[in-house]
């Protein structure tokens, strides 16, 4: 055992250490933050669910369009009976479209929390029933093995929902090298990455009229109070999307509309009237900073898929091999 990484030893008799760690950490910074990644508590996903379908939010709509549009060229170029591993539970309304066009030996979902991944995979096992699901329980932010069973087929990496861009650059490259070291040489990646575009239109989709993602965003304080002991005034705390022009991101942030002062997971903070926690960041691409992101990350783009108008892209790459200059 004296190999075992103390802290998850812990983590294992205490479920929210990773929680109140991340926490604790965000909000001693001089600027406060909180992974974006503590939003998916159940209400959280639920809420999630509900801004997939707000008339402001585009992305899930649009990329659901392209992948209907550009699921045969995409099987034509892929070919058939390769292993599809989806980072994240899988998406009820994506993932049986690519497994459809795709015809896969066998689908591989890979997420960090258990109870959803089981969920989900129940309900595609139910869907496609010939075809061996293999749900695997891992953080795919760090480097994973797949499971023996998936066989030695050729993979097919599908990362839909432009899930990429809630990663700052140097996560969402160390992401990509990760996805390519477990996908092997003969991989391909489907990915879909939202587009740069009207800045009105941008923090439309991201504050909505609504309020469901102002919700979405106040629940991570109240998931503070509920699992860690929080006393955050919530009424205080205001939701505001921002556009970060030089780093071509929406900023979603909780703004303090007075000074403030919390417990949270046993220790004391103060906010002054104005100052923010920053939850999450959602980069936009244009096709070459796209391009760019994918080679630096050990994937070559062989086809770019849009809508009439330009507001999402679905990306086919393959892996580059070690040494491949062209
Ligand atoms: C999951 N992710 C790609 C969403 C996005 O658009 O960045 C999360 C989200 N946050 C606010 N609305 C949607």
């Amino acid at each position: 055992m004296a190999d075992r990484d103390p802290d998850l030893i812990a983590d294992a008799h205490d479920p929210a250490a990773p929680f109140r760690r991340d926490v604790l950490a965000g909000l001693s910074q001089p600027r406060k933050v909180i992974p974006a990644r503590w939003f998916y508590d159940w209400r959280g996903s639920q809420l999630f669910e509900e801004i997939t379908d707000l008339p402001e939010y585009y992305p899930t709509r649009t990329e659901i369009g392209i992948l209907k549009a550009c699921l045969g060229d995409v099987a034509a170029r892929v070919g058939t009976g390769r292993v599809v591993v989806e980072p994240g539970a899988g998406s009820a309304a994506k993932t049986p479209l690519l497994l459809d066009a795709v015809a896969p030996s066998a689908y591989v979902p890979v997420d960090i929390s258990g109870e959803f991944l089981r969920e989900a995979s129940a309900v595609l096992q139910a869907r496609f029933p010939a075809l061996p699901v293999l749900p695997l329980e891992a953080d795919f932010t760090h480097p994973f093995a797949l499971p023996a069973e998936a066989g030695g087929a050729a993979r097919l990496g599908f990362f839909p929902g432009s899930t990429i861009g809630n990663m700052e650059p140097a996560a969402a490259t160390d992401l990509l090298r990760s996805m390519r070291h477990a996908l092997g040489h003969d991989a391909m990646l489907l990915i879909g990455m939202d587009l740069i575009k009207d800045r009105d239109r941008l923090i439309a989709a991201y504050d909505d009229a609504q309020g469901v993602t102002s919700a979405f965003n106040l629940n991570l304080a109240e998931r503070i109070n509920r699992e860690l002991g929080g006393t955050i005034p919530i009424e205080a705390l205001a939701h505001k999307a921002v556009w970060n022009e030089a780093r071509a991101r929406i900023e979603m942030h909780l703004e303090a509309a007075r000074a403030i002062s919390f417990e949270a997971a046993g220790q004391t903070f103060v906010m002054h009237k104005g100052e923010t926690f920053h939850t999450e960041n959602s980069h936009k691409y244009s096709r070459e900073s796209a391009n760019l992101l994918l080679l630096a990350g050990g994937w070559e783009p062989l086809a770019h898929y849009m809508d009439p108008d330009c507001l999402f892209m679905v990306v086919l790459a393959r892996a580059i091999l070690p040494g491949m200059t062209a």
